[in-house]
């Protein structure tokens, strides 16, 4: 299967460098598309803080507020899960790096009623200011698109981070990693996802075969970080990335997402 016609518009506009400009049109678009029932979610759940509509079409594509929420509880339960089947019992501090509106944050808590001490950095410091007026039970901090999170060596128990790597070059990919394995302690534990075999489908014929011999699939051409900066890792490729790491597991990928999941111990 081929790509679709709006998959192909947008590798043309990509090229010539518009793809944000016609990105914005695309948020207008689903602000009107999404301005009813996102009234209606305001006037059920009057006590949510809710993010400007930019921030949220900037993490997630679109500005419905329902999808919002829902997949934030979504994956907060399924890395909740992991890091209690994986850490039961226990006082944790917990790194969302690249926590955006806390769409995951506001909502994770230990499935078992261990208490959990929780943080969320990202680089984009509109969100991090608006987060720091809304929950004030979470610690955040503004990193730069580089390294490092000014934070001391060994500092959390549990790092995770949705769909950050997506969005990075080939460089910050290893710089990140090393910052990651820096702020860990030692057996801390990592989660990650990536834009793995799921989203092969949606390159374009010779990316796919860069994606097929091992290569990080890289679409620039647009600001690093951003949603349309987008980075597809093979197997092969996360490996070599976690390769400081023991015990580095595939998991499947969280429910309503086809990112694939990864964990990794920070060795000792
Ligand atoms: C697709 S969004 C995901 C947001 C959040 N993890 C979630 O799942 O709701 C990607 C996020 O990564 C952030 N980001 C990108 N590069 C970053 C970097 N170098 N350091 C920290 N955050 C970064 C973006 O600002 C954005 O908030």
């Amino acid at each position: 299967m081929g790509l679709t016609p709006l998959q192909k518009l947008a590798v043309t506009l990509r090229k010539m460098y518009l793809l944000d400009c016609a990105d914005y049109f695309w948020f207008l678009r689903m602000y009107c598309l999404h301005y009813r029932s996102n009234k209606k979610f305001r006037n059920e759940h009057k006590t949510i803080p809710i993010p400007p509509a930019k921030i949220i079409y900037d993490i997630q594509g679109d500005c419905d507020l329902y999808g919002f929420y829902a997949a934030g509880q979504i994956y907060a339960n399924e890395i909740s899960n992991i890091i209690t089947a994986e850490r039961p019992k226990q006082t944790l501090k917990i790194l969302d790096w690249g926590c955006g509106p806390a769409r995951i944050l506001r909502h994770l808590k230990s499935s078992d009623g261990s208490s959990w001490e929780l943080w969320g950095s990202d680089y984009n410091s509109q969100s991090i200011a608006w987060c720091q007026k809304h929950f004030s039970n979470i610690h955040f901090i503004v990193n730069g698109l580089s390294p490092p999170i000014p934070i001391e060596d060994s500092c959390f128990d549990v790092i995770y981070c949705n769909s950050v790597f997506t969005h990075l070059s080939a460089a910050h990919h290893q710089q990140w990693i090393d910052e990651i394995f820096r702020l860990l302690k030692p057996g801390g534990f990592f989660i990650s996802t990536f834009h793995g075999e799921a989203y092969r489908i949606e390159l374009t014929g010779d990316e796919q075969r860069r994606f097929d011999s091992g290569e990080l699939v890289i679409r620039d051409k647009t600001c690093e970080g951003k949603k349309n900066y987008t980075a597809y890792h093979c197997d092969r490729v996360v490996h070599a990335l976690l390769s400081s790491f023991s015990l580095v597991k595939k998991l499947g990928a969280f429910n309503s997402s086809r990112q694939a999941v990864w964990t990794a111990v920070k060795k000792y």
